[in-house]
């Protein structure tokens, strides 16, 4: 039995907002070349051995056939100094390559872009893409991780902003 919702989609995103999340910025190459740069905060990690972590991306993101397609996947998790990095991955009308020319980057493992800055960095292959509604859902299988020790606060979104309400460690 099928039921219809009693809210709208607005009221949809307005609630699934009250949650805090990280933000990360996800890169991707192909095996020809073509690069994918997008601002997600549907990260999460899924397994420790093997070490799996997944995205939600939108069939309608420009970068979804680059994305899906892609050979290598990064996922930085941005401090709270790359909040212009997090903006630019976020403006539709820009090219992948468009949003990485912006940013002071590195080629990777396979050539995959990585931003140096960024205080930790997971990097791996696209395990299993699962369709879900207006969504698919991409596992990467984590081949590399990289961690570069910072007190910067991590950047973090919360109904509809960004914000910084995560304090870096001190020990
Ligand atoms: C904080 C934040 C988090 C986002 N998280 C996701 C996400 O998890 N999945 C997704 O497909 N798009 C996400 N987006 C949207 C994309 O980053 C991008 O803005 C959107 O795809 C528009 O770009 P396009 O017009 O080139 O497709 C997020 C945007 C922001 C600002």
């Amino acid at each position: 039995m099928t039921t219809e919702p009693l809210f709208d989609s607005t009221q949809f995103r307005r609630v699934c907002g009250h949650f805090p999340t990280g933000v990360t910025a996800v890169t991707a190459r192909t095996a020809d070349g073509r690069v994918a740069a997008l601002t997600v905060n549907s990260f999460t990690s899924v397994s420790l051995d093997p070490a799996k972590v997944l995205f939600c991306l939108a069939h309608s993101s420009s970068s979804f056939q680059t994305l899906t397609d892609a050979e290598r996947i990064a996922i930085h998790i941005l401090s709270q100094e790359q909040e212009d990095v997090a903006r630019r991955f976020a403006t539709s009308g820009l090219s992948g390559e468009e949003r990485l020319g912006g940013v002071g980057w590195t080629p990777g493992p396979g050539g995959v872009p990585l931003l140096p800055e960024t205080p930790a960095i997971l990097a791996g292959h696209p395990a299993e893409i699962i369709t879900s509604g207006d969504h698919v859902i991409i596992l990467v299988a984590v081949d590399h991780v990289h961690l570069k020790p910072s007190e910067t606060p991590a950047l973090s979104f919360y109904q509809g902003r960004f914000t910084t309400p995560v304090v870096a460690a001190t020990d």
